[in-house]
């Protein structure tokens, strides 16, 4: 029988190949231009999991998007893994901040990655990641060494909120049942010290407008007599937080569930160069909540941030004009225990509370999502760190990230289990911007990892 490494090796060139194949295909899931893309993807996954060795693959419909869904029964008295993915992407723009077209990926060298990396939207976030599964799962079929059942839940809406996946998972309980679900969405400290992830932020999701007189008028004639909605939503925005930069809506931590000392001094034990991280991002000093660190502002703690903001006059020259309208979109990233449909209540009513008289306020809610935390005494968890530990020759640190899966949340409701976060990107893989990209190493070790995670679940399942 073969290692994995070995296999790696000999094939790395395949799997290189099919993956800039997979990442030519723009699936991006907010514009529904893009549908035809979207179908060819799953399309595409399908056909990669059948010739992975998979005995059974159907792609199936949704009030969405298609989820493609896989599986390979050895045995009804064996564990069963259950891996999730998403083949949607992000939009690419701004397109021109691309330094090669986002669906042409190339194979560059960078400082972070010496063994190259490509870049293409989606290589990290998660073609590349989802990929790395079902290149795994080919060589436990072909060496005969799968140790367990395995089910693949591949879905195209990740990035737009996974209704149809919530949909499918409230209907499809029995078909689902799993021991534990293993993710590759998410990142590691770096390329030299392997994380795993143990928590993600939940989410609210909000678009304001602001409505000030019924047309759009001189700023001459008007100016000075009538509010101007863009000056009064940015007055509104700016009072959302207070001096220390903490969030003012009245109850918005009411449920926050505080890190303990213990837990704090743990989280300051991971390596973390602060200057390294401003130089990275080319900031002069870091911002955020009075009395946090930089990685508990970004993990454990709740923000609120304007992911967009527009109105009135953006075309060339100078316009005068007051708008009628000015919109903004916002998202608060939350932590356990916070409720994603009560604060959008409170952000709701305390919005149009701080609304002066002279406009009108819309809150249109969008899709949230709970916060997670894995749990680290489980064998899950011990799984994944032995195979870090194998593959990498040093163990992972548990970390929780700021980023948001919120369907993660919704599978332990509905299908009862844990989930353990194996992802292999790095911070600075920019995913969600342009030039994002994913190290070679990145996605080989990735291959190479999880069939040790299947290999130590199966060996600690059976002790207990
Ligand atoms: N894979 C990311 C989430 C992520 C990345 C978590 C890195 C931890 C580390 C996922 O595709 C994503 O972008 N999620 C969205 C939420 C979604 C509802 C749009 C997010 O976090 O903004
Ligand atoms: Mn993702
Ligand atoms: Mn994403």
């Amino acid at each position: 029988m073969k290692s994995i490494k070995s296999y790696v090796q000999e094939n790395k060139d395949r799997f290189i190949n099919e993956l800039i194949e997979l990442l030519k295909i723009p699936s991006i899931s907010a514009d529904p231009a893009y549908k035809n893309d979207i179908t060819k993807t799953a399309e595409a996954i399908k056909i990669s999991l059948e010739k992975a060795g998979c005995n059974k693959v159907e792609i199936c419909e949704t009030p969405g998007n298609p989820i493609v869904y896989g599986e390979h029964i050895l045995d009804n008295k064996l564990p069963t893994i259950l891996v999730y993915g998403h083949y949607d992407v992000q939009p690419a723009d701004p397109i021109d901040l691309w330094d090669s077209p986002p669906f042409e990926p190339v194979i560059k060298k960078t400082e972070i990655h010496p063994d190259g990396a490509i870049f293409a939207r989606g290589s990290c976030d998660d073609k590349g990641q989802l990929y790395m599964h079902v290149k795994a799962f080919e060589y436990m079929i072909k060496e005969g060494n799968l140790p367990c059942n395995v089910k693949f839940m591949i879905e195209g809406e990740e990035e737009v909120g996974s209704s149809s996946l919530e949909w499918f998972v409230k209907r499809n309980q029995e078909k689902l049942t799993n021991d534990v679900i293993l993710i590759s969405d998410t990142g590691m400290i770096s390329n030299k010290q392997p994380s795993i992830t143990t928590g993600l932020r939940g989410l609210s999701y909000v678009e304001v407008e602001v409505t000030g007189p019924n047309r759009d008028l001189h700023s001459g004639l008007y100016g000075g007599a009538v509010a101007n909605p863009i000056n009064i939503l940015t007055k509104m925005i700016a009072s959302l937080h207070d001096e220390d930069n903490h969030i003012t809506i009245p109850g918005f931590y009411d449920k926050v569930i505080e890190a303990t000392e213990e837990e704090r001094i743990e989280m300051a034990k991971a390596p973390f160069e602060l200057d390294d991280y401003k130089k990275a991002l080319d900031i002069n000093a870091v911002y955020g909540e009075k009395g946090y660190t930089t990685n508990e502002r970004n993990s454990i703690r709740p923000t609120l941030d304007v992911n967009g903001i527009w109105g009135g006059y953006i075309g060339e020259g100078a316009k005068t004009v007051i708008a009628s309208k000015a919109f903004a979109k916002i998202s608060m990233r939350l932590v356990p225990d916070q409720d994603p449909d009560e604060v959008t209540k409170l952000f709701t009513q305390h919005f149009e509370n701080i609304a002066p008289k002279s406009v009108k306020i819309k809150v249109t809610p969008h899709h949230g999502g709970h916060a997670y935390v894995t749990p680290i005494d489980n064998i899950g968890y011990k799984a994944a760190n032995k195979a870090y530990s194998e593959t990498f020759g040093v163990p992972a640190i548990p970390q929780r990230s700021g980023g948001s899966i919120p369907i993660v949340a919704l599978f332990e409701q509905e299908l009862k289990s844990k989930t353990i976060l194996m992802g292999f990107g790095l911070d600075s893989d920019a995913i969600h911007s342009p030039n994002e990209h994913f190290g070679i190493f990145n996605y080989l070790k990735g291959i190479e990892t999880i069939p040790l995670f299947y290999k130590n679940y199966v060996e600690l399942y059976n002790k207990v």
